[in-house]
């Protein structure tokens, strides 16, 4: 079985081939484009998808020594995401599809992300799953293929978008998630005492008051200041953060007993992170799945794992099927 996976949902032009299982290509044009502008321009993301989009999956195809009319299916992301980068995708797999005749699945991006732990790990049931991205932040239980059941929410800013209006407010560059962890490394956890809102009780999250929070304390030490303590400043957001990502994954394990863990999404490449999961999963002898590096942040190769699970169900789509920009995976899984 092979599945060409083509993602395009916010501001990565992303196509991967998976064969048999293995995953054989997993190309990614990232948009410097948005750089300037401190987020990401939904316009300049549409324009920039329609640019490379038929060059992504080329070489996707061409690395994977195959061609589009080898595969047997085309996956691609149908929501959530920014409307006119998704209808990009989208309408390039149809064209795709018509073209070569192929099946089309249409793959929830947040599924994905959940199922891009099933490239390097043995797919296992029940889990429960960690999901921290740019735009979501939630744990969920899932007992079989494309059932969850919600845990917990954040109640406002999701976890890399904490990191992202954290880092803009300590001047770094956007997106500030990968520049925060990076200056972690070398800072004391331990500087400030940023506060861990909603710690102590409950699954749901909440990440405005750490950022309110950081911006009082930069104002008030000023510009030299921050500047000058930057690497500690960053360690100490980041032991915030991480911390009640930790705590909140705990209780869910308390109360659901359930031993398999996950982590998904942009924010589980943080190595804090990574690293306080590992310690947690030690203490409370858990099966810790973590996807490598390069399938935690937006890619392709978890739209095509997840298009092949869902082909071997039969879960194909139609043609009609429309980009949703936010599409609730409770609901719309499948
Ligand atoms: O999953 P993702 O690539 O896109 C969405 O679906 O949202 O997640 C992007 C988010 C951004 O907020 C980015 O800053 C954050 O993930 N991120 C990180 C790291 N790498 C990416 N946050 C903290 N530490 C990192 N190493
Ligand atoms: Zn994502």
């Amino acid at each position: 079985m092979k599945v060409l996976g083509i993602e395009t949902s916010c501001d990565e032009t992303a196509a991967s081939v998976i064969a048999d299982g293995t995953i054989r290509s997993n190309v990614i044009a990232s948009q410097a484009v948005h750089e300037t502008f401190g987020g990401v321009v939904p316009e300049l993301a549409s324009r920039a998808h329609h640019k490379t989009i038929w060059q992504t999956v080329s070489q996707a195809l061409d690395e994977a020594s195959v061609t589009a009319d080898d595969v047997d299916a085309i996956a691609v992301t149908r929501g959530p995401g920014l409307m006119g980068s998704l209808l990009v995708g989208l309408s390039f797999a149809k064209g795709l599809s018509i073209s070569f005749d192929k099946p089309l699945i249409g793959v929830n991006h947040i599924d994905a992300h959940m199922y891009a732990n099933f490239i390097e790990h043995e797919e296992v049931y029940p889990f429960v799953a960690l999901i921290v991205s740019g735009g979501h932040t939630r744990l969920v239980y899932s007992d079989k293929l494309f059932s969850h059941k919600l845990l917990g929410d954040t109640r406002d800013d999701a976890a890399g978008e904490a990191f992202d209006k954290i880092g803009k407010i300590l001047g770094l560059p956007y997106p500030a998630g990968p520049e925060v962890d990076k200056r972690s490394k070398n800072g004391n956890p331990d500087f400030h005492d940023f506060p861990r809102s909603m710690i102590k009780k409950g699954l749901d999250f909440s990440f405005s008051g750490l950022k309110t929070s950081v911006l009082y304390y930069a104002q008030e030490m000023g510009e030299e200041f921050v500047q000058k303590n930057l690497d500690d400043i960053c360690a100490s957001v980041s032991a915030a953060i991480t911390d009640v990502l930790t705590a909140k994954l705990r209780r869910a394990v308390q109360q659901t007993g359930v031993k398999n863990v996950m982590l998904a999404g942009g924010v589980s490449a943080n190595s804090m992170l990574r690293s306080k999961m590992e310690d947690l999963s030690k203490k409370m002898n858990l099966h810790l799945m973590i996807p490598s590096i390069q399938y935690c942040t937006d890619n392709a190769a978890m739209i095509a794992k997840t298009g092949q699970l869902k082909a071997r169900e039969g879960l194909f789509d139609s043609l009609e099927i429309k980009p949703f920009a936010r599409l609730d995976f409770l609901k719309e899984s499948s």
